[in-house]
């Protein structure tokens, strides 16, 4: 009886290996650290749906409130401030700006907004990224920050966020 039940088993977990062998479909991961002096960390997951990438976000240790959150050029962290990530990936030279509405930096994302206990979570979609697809649109590699202060999606070209209090590179899982 129980080696029967292991047999019938089988077919299932090699189905569930060859599902996980396909890179995109299970997304890919930025696991987020605090910069120097900071407390905010989290995780954040890509996907690749369609033409489009739906990003999944949970992130704790921040100051209540919005904060300014992107997918910067360069998966560096290494510096203390985290400026080593470079800018806002943009590969199609396009002003910073709101992901949901005119021209924006293609690694421009919705605010995070943190409780009152400091954490914060969003799901969102953006256009104009792919994860592992034609390497000037991946994301594959590249950087993520959390930024002390709000975005205000309108000076150029940083939306004018503040200070790096959490960096990330996303790395498939
Ligand atoms: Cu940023
Ligand atoms: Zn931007």
């Amino acid at each position: 009886m129980k080696m029967r039940n292991v047999l019938a088993a089988l077919p299932l977990a090699a189905m569930l290996a060859a599902c996980a062998g396909s890179g995109s479909d299970r997304g890919v991961e930025a696991v987020l650290k605090p910069t120097q002096g900071s407390s905010a960390q989290g995780t954040v997951l890509f996907r690749q749906d369609g033409d489009a990438v739906v990003v999944t976000a949970k992130v704790t240790g921040l100051a209540p409130g919005a904060h300014g959150f992107h997918i910067h050029e360069k998966g560096d962290c290494s510096a203390p401030d985290a400026t080593s990530a470079g800018g806002h990936f943009n590969p199609s030279a396009k002003p910073h700006g709101h992901p949901d509405h005119g021209d924006h930096h293609v690694g421009d994302m919705p605010m995070l907004v943190a409780d009152a206990s400091g954490a914060a979570s969003l799901t969102a979609r953006l256009a104009g990224v792919s994860v592992g697809g034609d390497p000037a649109s991946s994301i594959l590699g590249r950087g993520v920050i959390v930024h002390a202060a709000a975005d205000d999606f309108k000076t150029q070209p940083t939306g004018n966020s503040g200070a790096r209090v959490a960096c990330g590179v996303i790395a498939g899982r």
